[in-house]
């Protein structure tokens, strides 16, 4: 049989074809085909040449210039050429990446090519809004293509793997990156995890426009002890196995290739040596197939965790637990080897791992082209091209939330109005951007400004009032904010007396929320609150554009001022966004994924809490204080999870139940009317809630089950249905298996976790 061979390729690659095409000439299935490649690969290789598979380092120069002598640059380059690196992070750029794909192919002796993952997290150049905002459409189908979209440009930069989605479920906005999740509910937070892994993986791993998804950070991230960044995690099995890993599951179930660990320790065991994580739930229990990613240098840090004595001892413990490749600790690298000689890692353990490593690299096609990736026209055609900017310019208007609309002071008049713009995130190019942009060019946002001066038909001026940072903003660097400087106050204080309408544009900087931007105050930073309090004072027709990468405190903004749009970081297109729904080209659609806190200590606060056994003051007994709740702040959040306003009005009506009382072996259909009762055409997030009144594990209040998004023209109906049955009406008990009881379920239908109707229905004898 005529076997074809890339010039390039090294020996490994005719060994692997000659194995593969020798079965009595049988076309062999595509998956059997991939194994036998693999094992026949993993034969020839040295134990040292497979422990390279499971190293990953960081780029480290101009790849496409002279190698440097300084730091462990020389080691990277030599580890590549002798086979001992299995990828490369943040090398990107086909030209780039084609010159360290070039090291190993040609000078390795096996040239297995590397694997090149990068963090496309909202997108790669163009970008779309962070994943909080993006969240808030509840719109799966345009979250898909928003990852399509990174995905498209990141394979023609070389990349082909990203490390996302991020599916951490969060209940601490305190917490910086939670603008990189899907908010902190487990049924939403799984629909979005495999619309991003649909999105970034397609239907063929192998296609030049798709790249591997990595599902992190496994597992328990979310619940930082404190909201502060690498602390510890302590939660119960029932929220481990109920919140925190059913998105992890959904991406299992989406088929993502691969897994990244957390940098915590959950409950005294750090996730990157946690065997309970790895092997028995991700690798046993859901069968997961593809490969774990450590985070950067998260087996080193177990040293620091006070969880392995050294660096030998680390490397031990993640291997055995189930971290298939060390990124960025260089020790799998320096100790796995002798490790195994002394036999105490088994080589079966590293056979695994590199099994899986590979299978991945075959499914991307990198062993019938390492250079399939790098294609210099593509990368020009596609990157920043006018389809990706439409694509990204839709996501962000999606993303936005309208919090407030007193007498419908949005949308704004088109024609014959003075408007006065004020706030120095109005006037950004870079902060819009976000805070995972390492790829995109700075300064490249359509700013709010921008935006709103292609409305011509007002009189728009624009003022800043105040810097929000202070100096260079920087994504590695720690932000300086402005506490002090006060002195354009009066400048936009003067504009906005005379305007009809203030629009003050006012929040965090893209860079205040991510990695390591763990905030104690959540308020509108520096003097951006004294500014629209002063503001206020000389004009009331304001509103209020947020731009923050969580939520936010902002009672006293709720109470006083007219009209508030959560608009987040949302990209490229920010100021298109933005400046469209204001006037009214766009209605807002968004409902939030998390709730808002009246203030800081009601962190966490969340819409599927337990009851307690006190839930409410004794009705016959106010005053009396032994029930639930705090004595300086109501229980309520300032906005519930699932709200969010439309420039039209909604109307629930007529809930009702197929049949009340069901078996485990019957659907049952819940169908409500929603009428469109304003003056907009809009779309409405219509949201099914549950709870479970009775169980062995106590159940949340309420607990989303379905959603829908519907668009309707003024005064048009319709009738939207709901299925439910065992498969929904369960919970994962403490050991993690499904529960299905028998029993009573109120269930909720609504535009918001805390505006419903509601029913109830009952499971009759569960049979299973
Ligand atoms: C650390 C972050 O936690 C992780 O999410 C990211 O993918 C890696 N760094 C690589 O940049």
């Amino acid at each position: 049989m005529e076997v074809k061979i890339k010039p390039t390729m090294g020996l490994t690659v005719i060994l692997i074809f000659m194995a593969c095409n020798t079965d009595s000439g049988k076309i062999i299935a595509k998956s059997d085909h991939f194994k036998l490649k693999v094992d026949s690969l993993l034969n020839i290789m040295t134990l040292e040449e497979k422990i390279g598979q499971m190293n990953q380092y960081n780029g480290f120069w101009d790849v496409t210039g002279p190698v440097p002598n300084e730091g462990d640059a020389e080691k990277k380059y030599e580890h590549l050429k002798n086979g001992l690196v299995g990828s490369m992070l943040s090398v990107r750029g086909a030209n780039a990446v084609r010159a360290v794909q070039k090291i190993v192919v040609e000078e390795s002796r096996l040239g297995i090519p590397l694997i090149i993952g990068f963090d496309v997290i909202h997108g790669y150049k163009t970008l779309s809004p962070i994943p909080l905002a993006e969240s808030c459409s509840w719109d799966l189908e345009a979250i898909r293509k928003s990852a399509q979209v990174a995905a498209t440009e990141a394979s023609a930069a070389g990349i082909n793997w990203t490390f996302a989605p991020m599916v951490d479920i969060s209940r601490d906005p305190r917490w910086g990156r939670v603008m990189e999740g899907a908010g902190e509910d487990p049924f939403l937070g799984s629909k979005i995890a495999a619309a991003r892994v649909h999105g970034f993986q397609g239907d063929d791993l192998s296609a030049i426009n798709t790249i591997a998804a990595c599902a992190k950070h496994f597992a328990g991230y979310g619940f930082s002890e404190s909201g502060k960044e690498y602390n510890p995690v302590d939660i119960g099995a029932s929220t481990l196995h109920n919140i925190v890993l059913p998105p992890f599951k959904a991406a299992v179930d989406a088929h993502v290739k691969t897994f990244m660990n957390a940098f915590n320790e959950l409950d005294g065991i750090p996730a990157t040596g946690n065997a309970y994580l790895l092997r028995d739930i991700l690798k046993n229990k859901w069968d997961f197939k593809g490969f774990v990613v450590s985070d950067w240098a998260s087996i080193k840090e177990l040293v620091m965790w006070g969880y392995a004595k050294d660096n030998k001892a680390a490397a031990k413990i993640a291997a055995i637990a189930g971290s298939d490749m060390d990124m960025e600790s260089h020790i799998y690298v320096s100790e796995l080897a002798q490790l195994v000689k002394e036999g105490v890692v088994h080589e079966d353990i590293i056979n695994d791992a590199v099994r899986r490593i590979l299978t991945v690299k075959f499914e991307l096609g990198l062993f019938d082209d390492p250079y399939k990736y790098c294609d210099e026209e593509r990368e020009k055609e596609v990157i920043y091209s006018p389809k990706h900017m439409d694509a990204v310019l839709d996501m962000a208007k999606k993303s936005i939330v309208l919090l407030k609309n007193d007498n419908q002071l949005l949308p704004l008049k088109k024609e014959g109005q003075n408007i006065v713009l004020i706030g120095a995130l109005a006037n950004e190019k870079n902060s819009p951007l976000g805070s995972w942009r390492i790829a995109s060019k700075d300064n490249t946002a359509i700013s709010v400004l921008e935006g709103m001066t292609e409305y011509k038909g007002n009189n728009l001026v624009y003022k800043k009032g105040a810097d929000v940072t202070i100096g260079n903003t920087q994504f590695v660097n720690e932000l300086k904010i402005n506490t002090t400087d006060r002195s354009e106050f009066k400048e936009a204080i003067d504009a906005a007396k005379g305007a009809d309408v203030v629009v003050m544009v006012l929040g965090e900087h893209g860079f205040q929320s991510g990695e390591a931007r763990s905030r104690t105050e959540i308020d509108l930073p520096g003097v951006q609150q004294e500014l629209l309090e002063e503001v206020y004072k000389v004009n009331k027709n304001i509103v209020l554009v947020l731009k923050n990468g969580r939520p936010l405190t902002i009672n006293w903004a709720d109470k006083h001022i007219p009209a508030i749009v959560e608009t987040w970081q949302l990209g490229t297109q920010t100021g298109h966004a933005v400046a469209q729904v204001l006037y009214g080209d766009y209605n807002p659609s968004g409902k939030l994924t998390m709730t808002f806190p009246r203030n800081i200590g009601q962190i966490p606060i969340y819409y599927n809490h337990k009851n307690t056994g006190r839930p409410v003051a004794d009705a016959n007994n106010p005053n009396l204080v032994f029930w639930s709740h705090y004595s300086d702040v109501e229980n309520t959040p300032l906005y519930p999870f699932g709200y969010g306003l439309s420039y039209t009005t909604f109307k629930y009506e007529g809930l009702k139940v197929s049949k009340q009382k069901f078996s485990c072996a019957e659907d049952i259909t819940i169908s409500v009317k929603l009428t469109n009762s304003g003056k907009y055409e809009g779309k409405e997030v219509v949201q099914l809630y549950i709870r479970d009144l009775v169980a062995k594990v106590t159940r949340p209040i309420k607990e989303l089950k379905g959603f829908e998004l519907v668009n309707l023209k003024p005064g048009e109906s319709k009738i939207i249905n709901f299925t439910l049955n065992k498969h929904n009406l369960g919970y994962y008990d403490n050991n993690g298996d499904y529960a299905v009881e028998s029993g009573d379920f109120e269930v909720f239908v609504g535009g918001n976790s805390q505006s419903t109707l509601k029913t109830s229905i009952e499971l009759k004898q569960v049979l299973y």
